[in-house]
This record gives C-alpha cells, structure tokens and sequence, in this order.
C-alpha cells in the first residue's frame, strides 16, 4: 500500500468533522486508501489501526471546531492538554495529561495513549518484536484509562452506577470492538484478537445500537418512546456544550406545517435541570399533532455545540410516520 506522506492535518481535521452536512471530503484528501503518517510512523506497520484511528474523535480533538470556538480559539491554557495531550502514561492513568508541544493538529494520537516515559509501546497482548519495545499492562484498555480524560464530565460516574458498572473494561468493550486480523503487517504475523480504533460514539449506528427508538401515532398525539438499552452512561455525555435533540416536524403534502424540539441536556448550571437520558432510563414524549398533518419526520440530531444552527448537527435517527386519518 502507498504511503502518502503529506497525509495531513487538513485531513484529519475534515474526517473528524465529515458528520457534518455541510463538509465533504476533498478529492485530494487521500482517505480510503492511502494512511495517515502519524508520530512514530505506527502507520507503516499498523495500517489498520492507523485508518481506524484517523476516523476516530480522537484525531479530531484538536482541530474540532466546537473545542476551537469554546476554548476561546485555543487561548483557554486549562483547556488545551487532554486534546493534545503527552502520553498519558508518563504521569500514570488517572493524572491529566500535559500539553504537548509538537504534532498537535493529530490530537489523541497512538503516542498519547501507548508510549511510556522508555519509549516502550503499552498493550495487553504480550507481543515480542524487533520492531520496538512492548510492555504487557493488564490496566491497558480499562475504564481507568479512560477516565484519565473522560472523567471531568461525569461519564465515568454514571458508567459506575450502570448495569456495566463492574466490567473493568467496559468502556472498550463497547467503543473498541474486537476483530480477529493480525496486528501488524508483515510475513506469517498471527491473527489475534484485536480491537477497532474508530472510537465510535455518538454515530447513527452506535446512537440505534444504544437506544431502542419507538414512534406510534395516537390520536391526536404522537407517542416517541425512547429506551436507554445498551449505553453505559447518559446520552449525550461529555461537556455540556454538547446536546441531543429530538424533533418532530409536521407535513401537509410538501408543506411543513409546525416542528417540535425536545432538548436533551446537561442544563445544571443554567437552570438546575438535568435532561440527558438516563443509562436504563425509559422515556416517553408526547408530541400534540396539528389537525391537518399528513405526515411526521422524527429526528434525533447531536450537536458537538449547542450554539451551532441545526443544519451542523448529526443525524442519529430519522424515521418517517404516515398520520393519514389521525389528525383531523
Ligand atoms: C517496523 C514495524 C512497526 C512499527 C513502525 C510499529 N510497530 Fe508496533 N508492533 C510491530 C510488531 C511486528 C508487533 C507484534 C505483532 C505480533 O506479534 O502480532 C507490534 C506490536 C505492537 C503493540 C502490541 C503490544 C501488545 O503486546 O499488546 C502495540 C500496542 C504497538 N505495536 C504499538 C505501536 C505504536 C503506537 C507504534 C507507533 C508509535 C508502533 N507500534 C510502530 C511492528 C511495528
Ligand atoms: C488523552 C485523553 C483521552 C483519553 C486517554 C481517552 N479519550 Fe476518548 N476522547 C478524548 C477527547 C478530548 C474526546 C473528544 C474529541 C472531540 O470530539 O473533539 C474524546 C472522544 C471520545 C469518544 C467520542 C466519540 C464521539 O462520537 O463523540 C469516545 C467514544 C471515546 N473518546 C472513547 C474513549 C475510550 C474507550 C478511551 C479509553 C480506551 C478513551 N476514549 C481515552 C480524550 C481522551
Ligand atoms: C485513546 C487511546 C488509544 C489511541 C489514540 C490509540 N490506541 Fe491503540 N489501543 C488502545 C487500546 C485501549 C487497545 C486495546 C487494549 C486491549 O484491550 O487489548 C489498543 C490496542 C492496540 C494494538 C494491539 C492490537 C489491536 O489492534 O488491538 C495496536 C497495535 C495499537 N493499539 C496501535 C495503535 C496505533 C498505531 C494507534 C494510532 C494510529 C493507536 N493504537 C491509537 C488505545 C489507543
Ligand atoms: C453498554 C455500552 C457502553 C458502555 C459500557 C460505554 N458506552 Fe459510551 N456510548 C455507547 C453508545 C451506544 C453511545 C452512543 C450514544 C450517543 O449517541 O450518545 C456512546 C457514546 C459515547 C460517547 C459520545 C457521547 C456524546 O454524546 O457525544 C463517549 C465520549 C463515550 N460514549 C465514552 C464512553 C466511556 C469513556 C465509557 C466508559 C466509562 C463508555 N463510553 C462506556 C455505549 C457505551
Ligand atoms: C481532563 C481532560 C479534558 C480537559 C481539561 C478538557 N477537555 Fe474537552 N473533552 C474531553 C473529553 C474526554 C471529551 C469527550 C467528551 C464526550 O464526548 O463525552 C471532550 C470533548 C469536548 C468537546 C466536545 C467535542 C468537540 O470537540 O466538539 C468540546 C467542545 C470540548 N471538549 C471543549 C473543552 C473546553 C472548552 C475545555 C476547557 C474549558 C476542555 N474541553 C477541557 C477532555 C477534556
């Protein structure tokens, strides 16, 4: 496979933000089959993990819009280390990281969360290579990794009160899934058990997986039930900056005739009120259905920044309900 080494930050920056309508991908920005060249040249060597990864929130952490737009354009100092952060594992999972000086348009890279104050590379799998250093860290992978950078807004709290809460290693198990491939290229290297670097979180796939999404049209209300089944904190997590909306829109032929936001989010320092939705938690909203609709387009949209205009959001889920006979 060719390796592009101009592979840049301009790219890295765009496929983190690709869930966002208005963005494409430039033709000369070279993702499906070349890689990315990140520090330490993994790439060559881990070309799966390398792709995965430059999909992944991870290698956006620095160049995302909404951290640059709240961060003050990056001049909030406080804000700055866990989106380009120094391997973690030099002051120890569990201390925040400091902020690192080079490469930081490629945000949490492999270096951040693999390499040691020795330069030896962190696992869990005991490989021996040549290639370079490997340490067998059975607290790779674990929730207190994790946490390292994803406990200031509570996730890691509600991962605990969850039904996941004991799992040690929880939060990969669903964000690092695993396949069965070899790890690194080269002649007759084992097939092992490996896990996605994509970091999925808030997709369409991850969103539905998560969260059981039920539409029924009654009378003149629609019913939207939304089930909590397979998320091990709230939906949405992270800083409050970040929202889920849920919204109906009403047509009468091609008309819209009215629309409806419920907002899910983290409102405890506006007005004491906390909307996200629970880990297990069962919803129902209830939306008035106006006499002469035709039909509903329900949408679920998640926001990196609750200040962004709608058209930025991604679209979790969108499902269309006929109401013929149910309004008028
Ligand atoms: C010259 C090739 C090469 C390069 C470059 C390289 N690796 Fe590796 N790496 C390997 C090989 C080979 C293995 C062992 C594969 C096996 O035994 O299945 C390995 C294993 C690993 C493991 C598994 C550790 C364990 O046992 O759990 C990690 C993690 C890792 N590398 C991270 C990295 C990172 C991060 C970089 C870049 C900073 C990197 N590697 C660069 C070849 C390379
Ligand atoms: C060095 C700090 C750091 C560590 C360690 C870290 N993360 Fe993250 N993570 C972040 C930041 C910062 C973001 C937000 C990036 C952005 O969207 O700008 C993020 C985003 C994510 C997302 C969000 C994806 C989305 O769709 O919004 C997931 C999922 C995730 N991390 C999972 C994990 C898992 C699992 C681990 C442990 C193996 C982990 N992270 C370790 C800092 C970290
Ligand atoms: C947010 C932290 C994080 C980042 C960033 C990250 N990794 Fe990993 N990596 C992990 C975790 C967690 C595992 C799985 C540990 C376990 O449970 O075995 C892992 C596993 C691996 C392995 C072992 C084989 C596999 O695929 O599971 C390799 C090789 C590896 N990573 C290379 C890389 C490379 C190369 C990059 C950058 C392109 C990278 N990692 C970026 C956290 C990270
Ligand atoms: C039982 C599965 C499960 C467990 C356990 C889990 N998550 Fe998630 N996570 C999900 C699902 C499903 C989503 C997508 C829902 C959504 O859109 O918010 C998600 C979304 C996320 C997001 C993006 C949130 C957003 O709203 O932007 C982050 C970050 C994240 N998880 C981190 C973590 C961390 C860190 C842990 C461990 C403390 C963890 N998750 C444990 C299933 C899980
Ligand atoms: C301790 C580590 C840490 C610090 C310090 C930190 N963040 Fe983050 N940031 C994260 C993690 C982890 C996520 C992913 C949270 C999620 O999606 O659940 C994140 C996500 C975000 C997001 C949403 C994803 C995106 O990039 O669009 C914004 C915005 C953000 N941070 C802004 C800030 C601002 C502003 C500050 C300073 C006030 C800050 N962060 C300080 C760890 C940190």
């Amino acid at each position: 496979m060719k390796v592009i080494s101009n592979w840049g930050v301009s790219c890295v920056a765009l496929l983190g933000l690709m869930g966002f309508a208005w963005r494409t991908t430039p033709a000369s920005c070279p993702i499906e089959n070349d890689l990315p060249k990140v520090r330490g040249d993994c790439q060559t060597c881990h070309p799966n993990e390398a792709k995965d990864w430059a999909q992944s929130r991870h290698a956006a952490a620095w160049e995302s819009d909404s951290f640059i737009a709240t961060s003050r354009n990056r001049s909030l100092k406080m804000c700055l280390p866990c989106h380009a952060p120094e391997p973690i594992l030099v002051k120890g999972f569990g201390e925040h990281p400091e902020l690192r000086a080079e490469e930081r348009p490629h945000g949490i890279d492999c270096i951040s969360c693999h390499q040691d104050a020795n330069g030896a590379y962190h696992g869990t799998l005991g490989t021996k290579t040549d290639a370079h250093p490997t340490v067998k860290n059975e607290k790779f992978g674990t929730v207190d990794m994790c946490a390292t950078c994803h406990e200031v807004f509570g996730t890691v709290d509600w991962y605990k009160q969850s039904a996941w809460g004991k799992d040690p290693n929880g939060c990969v198990n669903c964000h690092m899934p695993v396949v069965e491939r070899p790890i690194a290229t080269g002649e007759g290297m084992p097939v092992r058990k490996a896990r996605v670097h994509k970091f999925e979180g808030a997709t369409p796939a991850m969103f539905q997986k998560g969260v059981k999404m039920e539409i029924t049209p009654r009378e003149d209300q629609l019913q939207i039930k939304m089930e909590s089944v397979e998320v091990g904190h709230t939906v949405p997590t992270g800083p409050e900056y970040v929202v889920v909306i849920v919204e109906t829109r009403f047509f009468k032929g091609e008309t819209e005739l009215s629309k409806r936001q419920t907002l899910l989010a983290d409102n405890t320092a506006i007005d004491g009120s906390d909307t996200r939705l629970k880990p297990g938690e069962r919803r129902v909203i209830r939306v008035p259905v106006p006499p002469e609709a035709e039909k509903a387009v329900v949408r679920v949209l998640h926001k990196r920044n609750r200040d962004f205009p709608d058209e930025q959001a991604r679209v979790l889920y969108e499902q269309e309900v006929a109401l013929t006979g149910q309004g008028a």
